[in-house]
Parts: C-alpha cells; sequence; structure tokens
C-alpha cells in the first residue's frame, strides 16, 4: 500500500523489489569486484568546499561521474587517479537497463557508490549533470539496507522514506527523474552479502543525447 502510493504521487518513479535474488546480486558484486581491479574506488569531494563525502565511488562505462575541489561535479572518460579509461558496464546491467529504462539508446555511465561505515549517507539531490533528461535513472542496492529518501521537483517539496534492500531496483523515470533524493543512513546487519554495514548502490545514467539521426 505504502508502494501504491509513493508510485500515485511520484509519476514515473518505480521501485522493484528484490529484482534481482541472492546468486545474482554475487555475481553482481563479482563484476563490481572486476571494476575496481581496473578502477579502484576515489575519495569524491565537495566542489569548493574540499569536503570529502561520505561515501567513495568508481564508475563504469564510456563517462564516469566525479566530483572534486577544484572540477566539482562531472562527467569524464578516465579515472582521476589512474588516468585509464572506466571499464565496461556489465551485461547484466545492461540488460536491466533494456528491461525496465524504456530507453532507446545505452547507458554511458554506471556510477558505483560504496557506503562504507555506518556514517555513510548521501544528502538530498537531484542527478542534474546529464544532457539527456529524457532518459531514467535506474539503479541496484547490494548489501545493506539503506535509507531512500524521495522528494519531489523543488528542494523543500515533502518527501516519502523506504527501505531500500540488496537486490532492489530503482528507476527515476518521468517526473521523478528531477526529483530530489538522498540515502539518510544504512542499517547495520541487514545483509549477509557483504561485511556489515557495507552497501553498493549502482547508477545507470545516460549522459549524452542520443544522435537518432
Ligand atoms: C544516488 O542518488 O546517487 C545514490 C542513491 C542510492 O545510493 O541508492
Ligand atoms: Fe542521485
Amino acid at each position: 500500500m505504502i508502494l501504491r502510493s509513493i508510485s500515485a504521487m511520484k509519476e514515473g518513479f518505480k521501485l522493484l523489489p528484490g529484482y534481482f535474488g541472492r546468486a545474482q546480486q554475487e555475481s553482481l558484486l563479482q563484476d563490481v569486484r572486476d571494476i575496481l581491479r581496473a578502477a579502484p574506488f576515489y575519495q569524491p569531494t565537495m566542489p569548493k568546499s574540499g569536503q570529502p563525502m561520505s561515501v567513495k565511488m568508481t564508475n563504469a562505462g564510456a563517462l564516469g561521474w566525479m566530483t572534486d575541489k577544484q572540477g566539482g561535479y562531472r562527467y569524464q572518460a578516465r579515472h582521476p587517479v589512474k588516468n585509464t579509461p572506466w571499464p565496461p558496464i556489465p551485461d547484466t546491467l545492461l540488460a536491466l537497463w533494456d528491461d525496465v529504462g524504456g530507453y532507446d539508446a545505452p547507458p554511458e555511465a554506471c556510477l558505483v557508490n560504496w557506503y562504507h561505515g555506518e556514517k555513510s549517507r548521501m544528502g538530498l539531490h537531484r542527478d542534474q549533470d546529464e544532457d539527456a533528461p529524457d532518459a531514467p535513472v535506474v539503479s541496484v542496492s547490494l548489501g545493506a539496507t539503506a535509507l531512500f529518501r524521495l522528494g519531489g521537483p523543488n528542494r523543500r517539496d515533502k518527501t516519502s522514506s523506504f527501505r531500500l534492500s540488496s537486490g532492489d531496483v530503482v528507476v527515476l523515470g518521468g517526473k521523478s527523474r528531477d526529483f530530489f533524493h538522498g540515502v539518510d543512513r544504512v542499517y547495520p546487519e541487514t545483509s549477509t552479502l557483504m561485511p556489515s554495514p557495507q552497501r553498493i548502490n549502482l547508477t545507470m545514467r545516460r549522459v549524452t543525447r542520443p544522435d537518432r539521426g
């Protein structure tokens, strides 16, 4: 009932609980380990203040999202420390995009967010650094359960909170593509996929406008 009311309010928003079962979660975690060999986690910092974020990040895909004190929020084709191209987006995630994204061009970026401690969180924000606003944002949760908050197009709009468990998929499509969202906390001892309280979030986005000829 809660879910029905969230999707009624939040047009274009989808929560698909348990989309990936345990065996697929383990296989996705192995995909993440493979990504990390080519592209280790880096420490993102806030534009201007240089304040470190409480999550670490890396990417797969032609473009990766990053932020640091000097350059601010942006996409770039190379790892900020290794200066090598990001590894490819895993096939399982490309198949997920095709299944739930409803978009006729592939994602270009897969951001890997690592919530590594009990203090890891993600402040309320909108995903606004992409040039393809008609494409959805598709994300997968792995590991510890998170408290996710979804608002509206304005920072002060009313928000709803709900838990995301390992294997859940979220789609921010339609109007909800521009809605504020964030992660208030992760809950320890809620998953055996990784040592508690770790959580991995994989977020796919289309960054450039597809050339539809
Ligand atoms: C994000 O919005 O970048 C992260 C969402 C999540 O961790 O579930
Ligand atoms: Fe986001």
